[in-house]
């Protein structure tokens, strides 16, 4: 499509016109795909305060035809998706792209079948099995707006979010592989609907041939609704602003939030950022590791390939298993040109022989991407040297579920790609650093808070049932702006490089947990008073999780006594979120450093997680002082 961008006057060219006259660029950007019917206005809605963007009102479409239909003509037989499996030794599937247009009409009219309209919210517990991604374009096909929730969450997540979406479905599976284990599912998903009286049908897909339990008019198998269904089935016409998706995610406050997407903006701005991030060609055989539980597994592991007509592989396994070679292997297996993951997976594989890497060519690699938390300089190289065998650009992409896809990264071999900088904005993007008080800071070399000057077609349009939410997150902290939470400083060359959360959000191999999300699950604890969480860095997650905890009686007798109720906090995390939110450390305290009007000094806190015991500032404003002391002996 023409809106690629091939150099860097191309790229400085298009960055220009973006700014300069955003509907004439986006207008340009958006014509090649299938419209029901042109937009009426580009650019709409007040971005900020009022937080109500909208993009390309007036035009109808459907997301699904422009992934799937569009491209049977040309790409019929081409590779949409390749799965490969947990276990190495069982066989990979491989979808064309009319296969996988076939699947999806199939499970939409099965979703059609068993009640699912437009509009309706479906949740989507699903482990990283082709059936998934045919799950969330089923959804769209028919215009129901799909929530993907990541496999590893708790029945109480499941259930928080099947009520705030207020969900009437389901779709889940029996069991799921993760490395050598086998985890349930199913009874996960029973265990939380025992909380969601609304919702009347789960549909079940087979993938480990497991005997579950099936709830008599409420669950019903897929294989079974599926028999002699149609491979076609017409595609819903959306409105442009109709939501496309809901996903939910930490903030600061102890509730995760439904960020919502809407159709049309979204698809441009996945499409846009996926051709020109990675600088695709036709015969691309694309690699994103990412669940698509999460953002990144959404736009791109789903949406910005298959938009593109690029073949997206799906994995369904984990780094280590059988060894810590299995993705280098899996790219020699499928001749890999781009791969997309995040430092924490590197870091763990740096941490392995390099005999893991030796083994394989890796010799069809051409673009390495890293996402989701800041890569540390060593990794970078590490990646560089190894992976892309000094050959291959990293795109370093910075960006946010808020933000739809990439709005800080290079173009691979177009723009510069600097160790630990995100980058240059893409076109559409206009970022600015800002003091505290929200004044724009000038020039290069220097640090403040991220946020985003006028808006881009897949800015967050609100948080699922409480617009007012999304409004005072993001729009109102500094007027005029989207705010990102994030730190950021500009270097001399004008690229950025990300600092890291400036709120109480910590970032756990590259997932998002709010510190009060933690500490209310802890405090659910039969022993807890009373929790505060912060992060601190940790070699491989980028940052861990260090809990302090008050227990009811007091200071435990024994080291056993310890220990046992240290295991009991971590279970309740596990039941409340799930393992990925466990906290890596816990001290048990006698109380927490509060100032005289109640708050809980987090820096302080903080700086003994990071072991910076030499300089904790003024504790003089404290309550008790005392406390830091007993603190500071029992450090992790
Ligand atoms: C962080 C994931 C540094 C950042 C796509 C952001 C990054 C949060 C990068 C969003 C990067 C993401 N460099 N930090 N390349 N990418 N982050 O919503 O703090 O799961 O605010 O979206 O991850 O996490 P989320």
């Amino acid at each position: 499509m023409s809106s690629r961008i091939r150099t860097l006057e191309e790229y400085h060219a298009a960055y220009q016109k973006s700014v300069e006259d955003p509907d004439g660029f986006w207008a340009d950007v958006a014509a090649p795909f299938t419209w029901r019917r042109k937009w009426d206005t580009v650019r709409s809605g007040e971005f900020s305060p009022a937080g109500d963007s909208k993009w390309f009102e007036g035009a109808r479409l459907n997301i699904t035809e422009n992934c799937l239909d569009r491209h049977l003509a040309l790409r019929g037989n081409k590779l949409a998706l390749i799965f490969e499996p947990n276990d190495p030794k069982t066989r990979h599937l491989r979808l064309t792209y009319r296969e996988l247009y076939q699947q999806v009409c199939q499970f939409a009219n099965v979703l059609h079948a068993n009640g699912v309209e437009k509009g309706d919210r479906v949740i989507i517990y699903l482990p990283m099995i082709p059936a998934l991604a045919i799950a969330v374009l089923a959804c769209a096909r028919i215009g129901a707006v799909h929530s993907v929730v990541f496999a590893g969450f708790s029945a109480t997540a499941i259930a928080d979010r099947v009520n705030d979406a207020d969900a009437h479905f389901v779709l889940t599976a029996d069991g799921l592989n993760r490395g050598p284990k086998q985890i349930p599912v199913k009874s996960v998903v029973d265990e939380a609907l025992l909380h969601c009286p609304g919702v009347r049908r789960v549909i079940v897909v087979e993938h480990l041939g497991w005997h579950v339990h099936m709830q008599p008019g409420r669950d019903v198998w897929f294989h079974e609704e599926a028999q002699g269904v149609p491979l076609t089935c017409p595609a819903e016409e959306m409105k442009a602003e109709d939501p496309l998706f809901i996903l939910y995610t930490s903030g600061s406050t102890g509730k995760p939030k439904g960020v919502v997407h809407t159709t049309a903006g979204y698809m441009v701005w996945a499409d846009y950022t996926f051709r020109n991030v990675f600088q695709v060609e036709e015969n691309d055989v694309y690699w994103c590791t990412a669940d698509i539980g999460w953002v990144t597994g959404h736009t791109y592991l789903l949406y910005g390939p298959l938009l593109a007509g690029s073949t997206s592989l799906q994995f369904e396994g984990v780094p280590t298993y059988p060894d810590a070679g299995r993705f280098w292997e899996v790219i020699d297996k499928h001749n890999v040109t781009i791969f997309y993951t995040a430092p924490t997976a590197i870091r763990s594989l740096m941490a392995t022989p390099l005999d893991n890497v030796l083994s394989y060519s890796l010799s069809s690699l051409r673009v390495l991407g890293s996402v989701g938390e800041p890569i540390n300089e060593e990794a970078w190289h590490w990646y560089h040297t190894h992976i892309g065998k000094g050959r291959c650009p990293i795109v370093d992409t910075w960006w946010q579920t808020e933000t739809g896809g990439i709005m800080l990264s290079a173009l691979a071999d177009i723009t510069p790609s600097v160790p630990a900088r995100a980058g240059l904005p893409l076109p559409g993007v206009q970022p600015v650093l800002l003091n505290q008080d929200g004044t724009e800071i000038e020039g290069n070399d220097r640090e403040g808070y991220l946020a985003i000057k006028a808006s881009w077609p897949a800015v967050i349009r609100t948080t699922w049932g409480d617009h007012e939410r999304a409004r005072q997150t993001y729009f109102q902290p500094y007027p005029g702006y989207y705010f990102t939470g994030d730190g950021a400083r500009r270097d001399e060359q004008g690229l950025y490089r990300i600092i890291g959360r400036v709120d109480d959000v910590i970032n756990v191999s590259g997932h998002r947990f709010g510190t009060a999300e933690i500490e209310n699950a802890i405090n659910q604890n039969e022993h807890v008073v009373e929790s505060a969480v912060v992060g601190y860095p940790h070699d491989v997650k980028g940052q861990g999780i260090y809990a302090y905890v008050i227990c009811q009686h007091g200071a435990p007798k024994t080291d056993a006594e310890a220990r046992q109720w240290e295991a009991s906090i971590i279970e309740t995390v596990v039941a409340e979120i799930g393992k990925i939110a466990k906290p890596d450390k816990i001290q048990l305290v006698s109380g927490l450093p509060k100032t005289r009007s109640g708050k809980i000094m987090r820096r302080i806190l903080r700086k003994v997680a990071e072991g910076e015991t030499s300089n904790l500032g003024d504790v003089t404003t404290l309550l008790d002082p005392a406390v830091v002391d007993e603190i500071l002996a029992g450090k992790k």
